[in-house]
């Protein structure tokens, strides 16, 4: 199961790319960059990483995002977090980034953009592994702010795939984003929107009324409205579920809580993510083999997330199709194999 696991191509949908800055990697900006962190080592720092709600984690994962200056700073991190990924398999992956983080501190859109963008570029030729980019709002920022970031994004709007909104959930309801997503569609963009991750099923309903995102990133509180779950089955809703990042944030107590089973059980159209890896424990496959060994998901379920995934993409209807026939190609030679070397066992 872990060689299936591994092998199984894979695409990821929730994953925040300053989220992927690994302490080294922080310390060693910093040092060029002459910032200095709140910590005096990789351990001390890995050692704050002990959150106990959702703000407690951003407050952390906005000062890391500090040491990131240059266009070459967002290439390395960008970099980093897709050789990872091609090594777990991922064949496409859907990566958020929060400019406001950044042109907050004087950084240009522009340097953020093109630092990501072209290690994007060098990885589809490089790796093989495609990408789209999300962009976030700050969801704690005003609807005013998030409009200016939109602005500027538009001359930009060949590069950047969708948009999305991220940040403090709580007391920040998605309908207070309702004119920026609304002119982001009509400029082309698609739309997903966290909601339900701490928040309750109202805010996912906005974020599907108002918002009309077409993922819903988190999701988890869903199952709180009987109403809300049979709409989403029905409609076959993308939910980017980030079971390591749940615990770490004490959305549930512990991996055994956590409702991804009942979700995949319900007939939610749920994907397995990893959120923010260098803070969280693990990259999507350490999600996917930490559900596995607690939940028991088996050959089937890891093979129907994996293809919601890739159907959840927003990658063209001929591109997934390709996805999809890799995908179970895949499954049938395992099945194939496991059937040759014990025949009497499957
Ligand atoms: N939730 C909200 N905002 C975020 C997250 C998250 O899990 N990760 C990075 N920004
Ligand atoms: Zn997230």
């Amino acid at each position: 199961m872990k060689a299936f696991i591994h092998n199984i191509p894979k695409a990821e949908l929730h994953i925040h790319i300053e989220g992927s800055l690994e302490p080294e990697l922080m310390f060693e900006l910093a040092a060029k960059n002459n910032i200095r962190l709140p910590f005096e080592s990789v351990a001390d720092l890995r050692r704050a990483y002990n959150f106990t709600d959702l703000q407690s984690f951003l407050d952390i994962y906005y000062q890391g995002a500090q040491v990131l200056l240059t266009e070459d700073d967002f290439y390395q991190m960008t970099r980093a977090y897709l050789q990872k990924a091609a090594e777990q398999n991922v064949r496409h992956t859907e990566i958020f980034f929060d400019p406001q983080t950044h042109t907050a501190r004087g950084i240009k859109f522009e340097t953020v953009l093109q630092g990501i963008h072209r290690a994007l570029l060098d990885a589809g030729q490089q790796l093989g592994l495609s990408s789209n980019l999300i962009m976030c709002f700050l969801r704690h920022l005003s609807a005013e702010e998030g409009m200016k970031t939109l602005e500027q994004a538009l001359p930009f709007k060949d590069c950047i795939a969708g948009v999305g909104l991220d940040s403090t959930e709580l007391g920040h309801p998605p309908e207070k984003f309702k004119h920026v997503f609304d002119l982001a569609r009509q400029n082309g963009f698609k739309t997903v929107a966290h909601a339900g991750e701490e928040g309750p099923p109202e805010y996912i309903w906005q974020a599907l009324k108002s918002l009309k995102a077409e993922r819903i990133d988190h999701g988890v509180r869903c199952v709180e409205d009987a109403r809300l779950v049979e709409y989403l089955v029905k409609e076959q809703v993308p939910l980017t579920v980030c079971p390591l990042s749940n615990v770490k944030l004490r959305i549930f107590d512990n991996l055994r809580q956590h409702n991804f089973k009942q979700m995949l059980n319900l007939g939610l159209c749920v994907t397995i993510n990893s959120d923010d890896p260098a803070y969280f424990g693990g990259y999507i496959e350490d999600n996917f083999r930490a559900l596995h060994e607690v939940h028991g998901l088996d050959f089937q379920d890891i093979y129907k997330i994996a293809r919601n995934a890739f159907k959840a993409s927003f990658l063209t209807l001929a591109e997934k199709q390709k996805h999809l026939d890799e995908l179970d190609e895949f499954v049938s030679d395992f099945a194939r194999r496991q059937m040759q070397d014990s025949p009497h066992s499957a």
